[in-house]
């Protein structure tokens, strides 16, 4: 969400006649887009700003603006910042090209976000928020030929950790056209990746007249269009779940075979402390559905440890759902309390750091086993991939003549590495598996 959010962002400031820099020292406004999740993203941002704060002593004329979660989460506060302009919330970034002109102007400290962040939005923002999506949506820059296109916006789940419906509002489905003139759009600028977003974007739901479209509807439109070839979703909530999702995934050539559906806890007494509204048996019984309408599909999830409460056996419940899911990989995170969340309201951080950074490597532990059994079984086969770009590092492949490595990825997910011309970037290509790591898959061309 905020990658996209960044993109149009920037796209819609090109537009307005600003030059993107990467060097710092000669940006003449600077953007920080937020994440409030967890505690640890927060205080990078604050990190930033105190280098902000030292950059604009020689420097006062730069703007600074925060968007995203973190300006509607903290609003005043940030505004109070000796280094913050502008404090701008997920929801208006459609006037941030007016706002940066405006402080450019007359350097007046502006904040931005909504009032009631429950109540439902009035359709002419929810209109302005769709407009600025199709006007400034664009192929990604880092990876060509792959585009984001959000479904829905917002969360009503509630889980008890979670910061996002109070940052991000009220669950609200996208019209249809809308999303599906939006893929057009970017096809016709040559997306051949997209990825459909929202928090929980299985519960995707429009009614028009008498007619409810769900994800399923939105996928099988989706599918006609050329030259899209992968169309994935992310993320899904594991409640709910309209099999009817899993029918289009096998029966849709374009639709990756791939899931990443959160359980956040093996242990039925931390998910009901959570709010997830499932028991780890029902959490299974749906992977296990997956794959047997899906066969060949991967499975990914996230975890959190050391939520309020969490008991050894707890943690164990947890590390017993790993190995039974047989995840294709799996985030885990250190449970961080959120201000405002049911959680930090009614429960005590009782868990200790050291434990959570204990079973945090431990779950990761039993996951690279089996990610790179998984990815072991690759060896020997021809993978198509669709190829992202130089992989981070290193870029040049000092065993073989500082020939340039690339990354891409399967439609399963996996990473795929290996030596080929950085032209590829956003083309399909065929990779042949000669070595695995427990995270990547490497290979030659074909
Ligand atoms: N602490 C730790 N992790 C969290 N997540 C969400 N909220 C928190 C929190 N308060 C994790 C969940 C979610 C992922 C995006 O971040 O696992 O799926
Ligand atoms: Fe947060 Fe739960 Fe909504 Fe996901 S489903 S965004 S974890 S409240």
């Amino acid at each position: 969400m905020n990658k996209l959010d960044t993109s149009l962002v920037a796209v819609a400031l090109q537009q307005a006649g600003f030059t993107q820099t990467s060097k710092i020292t000669e940006a003449g406004v600077v953007l920080i887009n937020t994440c409030s999740v967890r505690q640890h993203a927060e205080d990078r941002v604050f990190s930033h700003l105190g280098h902000l704060k030292h950059l604009k002593e020689s420097r006062p004329e730069i703007i600074v603006a925060v968007i995203g979660c973190m300006a509607q989460r903290l609003g005043k506060e940030l505004l109070d910042h000796e280094a913050v302009d502008i404090v701008c919330g997920p929801a208006q970034i459609t006037q941030i090209p007016e706002l940066i002109g405006q402080a450019l102007a007359n350097k007046t400290k502006t904040l931005v976000v909504t009032e009631k962040i429950r109540k439902k939005p009035p359709t002419d923002e929810a209109n302005s928020l769709d407009e600025f999506e199709f006007c400034y949506d664009r192929v990604d820059d880092r990876i060509p030929a792959q585009a984001y296109v959000r479904v829905m916006r917002g969360c009503n789940k509630f889980c008890t950790y979670c910061v996002v419906p109070y940052v991000r509002g009220q669950e609200i489905s996208r019209p249809p056209n809308a999303i599906i003139e939006q893929i057009k759009k970017l096809a016709d600028q040559g997306a051949k990746q997209i990825t459909l977003l929202g928090q929980t974007v299985n519960s995707y739901k429009y009614n028009a007249g008498d007619k409810s479209y769900s994800l399923a509807d939105i996928l099988e439109m989706a599918s006609d269009i050329e030259p899209v070839k992968w169309l994935r979703f992310i993320t899904s909530y594991p409640a709910d779940f309209d099999e009817a999702i899993l029918h289009a995934v096998a029966g849709l050539p374009k639709l990756c075979p791939y899931l990443h559906v959160p359980a956040q806890s093996g242990s039925d007494k931390i998910l009901n402390a959570m709010n997830r509204h499932y028991t780890s048996g029902e959490y299974l019984a749906l992977l296990e559905r997956a794959r047997r309408i899906v066969p060949n599909i991967a499975i990914a999830g996230d975890f959190i440890v050391g939520f309020p409460g969490e008991s050894d056996e707890d943690f164990q419940a947890t590390a017993d759902l790993v190995k039974q899911a047989q995840y294709k990989n799996c985030f885990v995170f250190k449970y961080s309390p959120r201000p405002g969340t049911g959680a930090d309201k009614k429960l005590t951080d009782t868990v200790p750091l050291d434990v959570k950074k204990q079973r945090n490597t431990a779950l990761l532990e039993i996951q690279n086993e089996i990610s790179e059994k998984y990815n072991k079984s690759f060896l020997g086969q021809t993978l198509e991939i669709m190829v992202e770009g130089l992989s981070k590092k290193p870029h040049l492949n000092k065993a073989e003549n500082n020939h340039p490595q690339l990354v891409g990825r399967t439609a399963t997910d996996y990473i795929v590495v290996f030596n080929g011309p950085e032209i590829l970037a956003g083309e399909f290509a065929k990779v042949k598996i000669t070595k695995t790591s427990p995270l990547t898959l490497f290979g030659e061309i074909v």
